[in-house]
């Protein structure tokens, strides 16, 4: 492994340059104005892991943007992993809020700035660096066979993804699945991401007058969209946090005390964790901690809300229809289906007369919770801390979503590692998005010590 890590030391430099060649695309999966940015992207990675001498390296077109998959099979009789990744990025807006613009990179006090650059482009070219310190710098040979699959619609819910899972089913096949997708706890803490939340994603549609009226001639005569969806809302949770849904929490699993306990031995401090979003208190449901709150517990949150005049100074009409961006977070072993039934009509329930309530699915996924007594954990943990000096990795869960996560584990059976080398106040979706070029340098190195630690592992 000397020669190896040797290399990746070596080579630090020109790997942040490379990243940012591949940051600079504007693959923005949510905007159809980007869709021949997307493909230039896939052919982007699909030539540098070409240039690596993979085995195969193909972009996987879908019904909606491309995919890239790439497998070297170096090792017969060892363990074959599949790293997953994704090369679509957020949109860029608020624009006028970055420091320097998303797609022209930039290094300041060893950040790289850019958008995509820790969510998911970094993490993806992390593998591709350890893959190549093996080929160039470690004997020119991998030490376990190696699969990837890059998508290019994670950040628009993974729509297609399944129909190339079936149509490519063969080429997927593997021990393991490894995700580099998520953030570490802290700064220096190697951590293994051992849940995900699930995501179901709705808007409701709330219409009244056939355009907008006069609210002297028609207020308190007619039916309020506005009104009647902010009602609709607040309804939506009572005053201790608690989602009001009947039947939402119905499949929820209760933590049990060894994984409180393990939630609770964290080194988490609520003020500096809100200190992150500048919010200024910690609230939520009652009868749970911080990290039970966005870990292990379902919400219901307004991502969005439209209606009526929204320009400057005062404008009296009563606004013909309101609408809103709902997103529930689930956990095992809620479904988005289950809880997109129950949310609709509860929402049809609450509406009141005279105005017209449509509940629409825009996109879900399930959560995940890791099998983590498979002794793959134990060799992933060993993998994390080695490329960190020694430090012991953590298991954390992730409030986010990565929908295929749970599809791939379905489907394989196989333990999926999520070995993220994020932060979480990196600003990912957010304006001046960033990766600690720190984290991305030991994060080489610990998918180095990851494909060394399974090669040692018997094939399963
Ligand atoms: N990388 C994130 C998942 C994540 C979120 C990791 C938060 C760590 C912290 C992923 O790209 C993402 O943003 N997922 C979406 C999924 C959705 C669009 C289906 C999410 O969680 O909102
Ligand atoms: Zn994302």
């Amino acid at each position: 492994m000397q020669d190896v890590l040797g290399y990746i030391d070596a080579h630090r430099e020109r790997f942040v340059r490379e990243l940012v060649e591949w940051v600079k695309i504007p693959s923005i999966s949510a905007l159809p104005a980007h869709a021949p940015d997307m493909l230039r992207n896939a052919e982007h990675l699909c030539a540098a892991l070409a240039a690596l001498g993979a085995d195969r390296a193909e972009v996987l077109t879908t019904r909606g943007h491309p995919a890239v998959f790439a497998s070297f099979d170096h090792a017969p009789g060892k363990p074959t992993l599949l790293v997953y990744g994704h090369h679509d990025v957020q949109p860029i807006d608020p624009l006028g809020e970055w420091v320097s613009p998303p797609f022209e990179p930039a290094v300041r006090d060893g950040r790289l700035y850019g958008r995509g650059v820790v969510d998911d482009k970094g993490q993806v070219w992390i593998h591709l660096k350890a893959i190549e310190a093996f080929l160039r710098g470690g004997g020119g040979k991998l030490p376990i066979n190696l699969k990837l699959i890059v998508e290019g619609e994670e950040e628009v819910g993974s729509e297609h993804l399944g129909d190339v899972m079936r149509e490519h089913e063969e080429l997927l096949r593997a021990d393991y699945v490894c995700v580099s997708d998520t953030a570490m706890f802290g700064r220096g803490i190697p951590s293994l991401c051992v849940g995900l939340r699930g995501l179901a994603y709705f808007e409701v549609h709330v219409s009244g007058p056939s355009g907008d009226v006069h609210s002297g001639s028609f207020g308190g005569g007619i039916a309020n969209p506005a009104n009647a969806l902010a009602r609709i809302l607040a309804r939506l949770h009572d005053d201790d946090g608690h989602v009001t849904i009947p039947g939402f929490y119905d499949r929820v699993r209760v933590l049990t005390q060894p994984e409180k306990d393990e939630i609770a031995s964290l080194p988490h401090d609520d003020a500096a964790w809100l200190a992150m979003s500048g919010a200024r208190a910690a609230v939520g449901e009652a009868g749970f901690s911080t990290l039970e709150r966005i870990w292990c517990r379902p919400t219901l949150d307004v991502c969005g809300l439209t209606s009526g005049f929204q320009g400057e100074g005062a404008k009296t009409i009563i606004p013909a229809t309101a609408s809103a961006k709902v997103s529930c977070r689930l956990v095992p072993d809620q479904t988005p289906d289950e809880i997109g039934r129950l949310l609709a009509e509860h929402v049809m329930r609450l509406a009141p007369p005279g105005v017209k309530v449509e509940v629409v699915t825009l996109h879900g996924g399930m959560p995940y919770l890791a099998p983590t007594s498979h002794p793959v954990f134990e060799v992933a943990r060993r993998a994390f801390s080695k490329a960190f000096g020694g430090k012991p990795t953590v298991f954390i869960r992730e409030g986010g979503s990565i929908p295929f996560v749970r599809t791939i584990a379905d489907a394989t059976g196989k333990p999926c590692l999520l070995m993220g080398f994020g932060q979480p106040d990196e600003n990912a979706h957010a304006p001046n998005e960033w990766l600690d070029l720190e984290n991305f340098h030991l994060g080489i190195k610990s998918a180095a010590h990851l494909y060394d630690e399974l090669a040692k592992m018997v094939t399963p």
